[in-house]
């Protein structure tokens, strides 16, 4: 639904060109939740200001349920983009008003009359529940809850799409987690397309069905997030997944091990002990467990174990042979 074909927005400064976004294209589909991960300079805003046109590329195209946002007239482009929502690092609450006129303001502006706008207000109070602080100031409120004014302001008229820049990265992990819930919510719920940028490689473990990794205004990778985080290629994303996933064994386990050490990895089901179990049974060697751990990537598990086989050669090729054929992926790591 939302098309980006061959996006390049270069800026030209005083000290000459800079190249926010270098020849991005994306395919985000409606209902999805799209990760869009990267370090800071990336061009990760840049990119995501482009889809509402809050930043005019410099060349491509930017395609919404078929609408080529590009070639509108100012008029149409300002109601096109009331069907886009977006949030921010830094909410953007005004402070003067109260958390109901910070979403009414919204209403007012896109000509909603008065005693609907007050219905509305309260229906997206209760939507990101914040029913009991109707008539407090931003400033009487934790970062958590001004982002969830933010939000219901996002979607007071009604969006088909919502974006937001780094909407938990002023967050405690708590927070976040809460504020991430309520995004799902708010896809499963309403069916909203939410397009998620960020340097949190667990913002997408949490709630993103894909991703794309950006560097240097690329998209260099892109994918399903469970197979960015079972499979990554290009080292930049492994270091990305490795924030999420870290299981380096400490050194000196390492050189205390006689045997052999295998890297184990199970995807989807984790029927991993059964394996684990009849492969020790099969093969006259020893193992012991030094390192598991599994995530969930959108409620789907990835395992991770590091093992040390003992006993013959030949045994221990065998059962090596014996968990390539039934394990995604075994890596002999010393
Ligand atoms: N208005 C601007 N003028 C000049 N350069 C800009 C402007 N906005 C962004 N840039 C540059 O574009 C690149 C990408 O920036 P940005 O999209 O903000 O990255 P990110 O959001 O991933 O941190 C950076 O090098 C940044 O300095
Ligand atoms: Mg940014």
């Amino acid at each position: 639904m939302i098309a980006i074909e061959n996006i390049s927005k270069i800026f030209k400064t005083k000290s000459g060109t800079v190249v926010g976004v270098d020849n991005v294209s994306l395919t985000i589909e409606k209902g999805e939740i799209y990760g869009i991960v990267g370090y800071s300079g990336a061009g990760k805003s840049t990119l995501i200001r482009c889809i509402n046109v809050l930043e005019r590329p410099t060349t491509g195209k930017v395609i919404i349920d078929g609408v080529d946002l590009l070639s509108l007239s100012d008029k149409a482009l300002r109601q096109e983009r009331q069907s886009i929502g977006m949030i921010f690092q830094g909410f953007y609450l005004v402070s003067s008003k109260t958390v109901f006129d910070n979403i009414a303001f919204a209403l007012k502006a896109a000509g909603m009359e008065k005693r609907k706008r007050k219905e509305r207000v309260l229906e997206l109070l209760e939507l990101v529940g914040l029913s009991d602080k109707v008539d407090h100031y931003p400033a009487q409120l934790s970062g958590g809850q001004k982002q969830r004014v933010s939000i219901a302001r996002a979607l007071a008229n009604n969006p088909k799409v919502l974006l937001c820049d780094e909407a938990t990265s002023a967050l405690d992990p708590s927070t976040t987690k809460s504020i991430l819930k309520l995004l799902k919510k708010i896809n499963q719920e309403l069916g909203i397309t939410i397009v998620i940028i960020t340097h949190e490689m667990e913002v997408v473990k949490e709630i993103c069905d894909r991703c794309a990794v950006m560097q240097d205004g690329k998209v260099i990778e892109e994918g399903q997030s469970y197979d960015i985080f079972a499979e990554p290629t290009k080292p930049l994303t492994k270091q990305f997944i490795k924030s999420v996933l870290d299981f380096e064994l400490p050194q000196k386990l390492v050189e205390a091990c006689t045997g052999t050490l295998v890297q184990l990895q199970f995807r989807g089901n984790l029927a991993s002990e059964a394996v684990v179990s009849d492969m020790l049974q099969k093969h006259k060697v020893s193992g012991n467990i030094l390192h598991g751990k599994v995530e969930y990537i959108k409620e789907t598990p990835l395992g991770i174990f590091i093992m040390e086989l003992n006993g013959e050669q030949s045994e221990i090729d065998g059962a090596i042979r014996y968990l390539e054929d039934r394990i995604q992926q075994v890596e002999v790591i010393q």
